[in-house]
């Protein structure tokens, strides 16, 4: 793909690796905190994962909501990638990479009345229902516009992938799919095989996020595969599977994911079997390729530990808060071997903002630079204003040219739409 290069582009020296070097110039050039991205390790990624999934009738829909910069979606739409979306915002953004609506996915449990018409005016390949009340809801305004749609089931397979609780979807316990146990999802099932302007596409799961074993996939697509079957031997019509996200990373390592066993354990279960498959990767596709560069404003020495005060916070990678996610950060300059147990902490005005907390650390000083990995997945996409911060700017880097793709608001830009009743 022939990506330009603009002003805001420039030639990333030695050879085009983004090592520390490297980061420290970019973070020199467009300032702290900033988001790299390796576009040609996400390629290398999403390939993989098509590749291991390549000997079934499969088509890889990246999940949007990892990471959904408009540049990284088109140079995904240029690997085959369709899209997984969750709201009407991200199919813009989807249609903006040019992304073909055939190949959207729309998932999600709150779609509103303007997002399914939306949706369904674009023609957008699938949809896939959660509740008896979104299926009325699609039917009547299908019927009353007059338009068609491909609709799955998403199912609840009560299964517990083992991941932190936030982030877990498997279970009945949770707002996701439809129980397979009370019979409602084989009489919503019919409904829409019933429907003029309906289609039944097949049924969908999705069991949660960073799973790090393959044993739940295993058992989720096993139920999903006996319920698909019970559908098929009672006459109804259920082309497509879908598989849904959820292969975890490392975190500890910049490891790039082997989606080997992954696709064999696929393969294992649904080879001739006759389903279109469909899969929605986000984090693994681009969870390693993303580092979060920022400045260290002060270092201050507590009674028993040290803080690192730097200029990126939990406005910018809300994980590490919210989830007690762990990213692996390293100093990028170099001070000598010793380390020391510091909390790195943002400027942010409570005790919650922190990227890391008891970690050993080299010696750092006001000015360096620290790389926060691994933050491709769920990084940016979470940032916030809060404190009035605008957010990082971002820039992706391929083929040796790092080119901004998302440059800093100002404060100006963050006040500008507010309106001041008393003025
Ligand atoms: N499909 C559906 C229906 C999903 O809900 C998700 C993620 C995916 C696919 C993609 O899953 P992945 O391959 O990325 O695991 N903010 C959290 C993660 C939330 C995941 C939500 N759903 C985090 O920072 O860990």
């Amino acid at each position: 793909m022939a990506l330009s290069h603009t002003d805001t582009s420039e030639i990333i020296p030695g050879h085009g690796i983004l090592d520390g070097e490297a980061l420290m110039n970019l973070a020199e050039r467009y300032s702290t905190p900033l988001y790299v991205y390796d576009g040609d390790q996400i390629l290398k990624n999403f390939r993989a994962f098509q590749k291991a999934v390549s000997n079934l009738d499969s088509k890889v829909h990246f999940a949007v909501k990892a990471n959904s910069s408009i540049a990284i979606l088109s140079l995904l739409h240029t690997a085959g990638a369709g899209a997984d979306i969750v709201s009407g915002g991200e199919l813009q953004r989807a249609l903006t990479a040019h992304i073909n609506p055939k190949d959207i996915i729309f998932s999600g449990v709150g779609k509103t009345d303007d997002e399914l018409l939306l949706a369904m005016h674009l023609g957008v390949g699938q949809i896939n229902i959660e509740s008896g009340a979104e299926l009325g809801r699609i039917a009547a305004l299908a019927a009353s516009n007059n338009l068609k749609c491909s609709i799955a089931l998403r199912v609840n397979v009560d299964v517990d992938p083992g991941s932190h609780e936030k982030i877990s979807t498997g279970q009945n316990s949770t707002k996701f799919g439809l129980a397979l146990t009370d019979g409602q999802a084989e009489s919503y099932y019919e409904q829409i095989t019933a429907h003029p302007n309906l289609t039944p596409s097949g049924l969908a799961v999705h069991i949660g996020s960073q799973l790090r074993n393959l044993a739940p996939f295993e058992t989720a697509y096993n139920e999903l595969l006996g319920f698909a079957g019970h559908l098929r031997s009672n006459g109804f019509d259920v082309p497509c599977l879908d598989l849904g996200g959820g292969f975890g990373i490392d975190y500890e390592e910049i490891m790039h994911p082997d989606f080997t066993e992954y696709g064999k354990m696929v393969e294992r279960i649904f080879k001739n079997t006759e389903y279109k498959l469909g899969f929605e990767p986000g984090r693994s596709i681009v969870g390693n390729c993303g580092n979060l560069i920022t400045k260290v404003i002060y270092v201050k020495q507590g009674i028993d530990k040290r803080f690192i005060i730097i200029d990126a916070a939990m406005n910018d990678l809300i994980r590490p808060t919210l989830y007690e996610a762990f990213h692996r950060i390293d100093s990028l300059a170099e001070r000598g071997k010793d380390t020391s147990k510091a909390d790195i902490v943002g400027p942010i005005c409570e005790t919650g903002d922190y990227l890391a907390r008891n970690r050993q650390m080299p010696m750092v000083e006001a000015g360096d630079y620290l790389a926060v990995r691994s933050v491709g997945a769920y990084g940016a996409v979470m940032m916030s204003n809060y404190n009035t911060r605008p957010e990082a700017s971002e820039v992706l880097s391929y083929h040796g040219i790092a080119h901004l793709i998302r440059p800093r608001r100002t404060v100006e830009d963050l006040i500008k739409m507010e309106i001041n009743p008393f003025l």
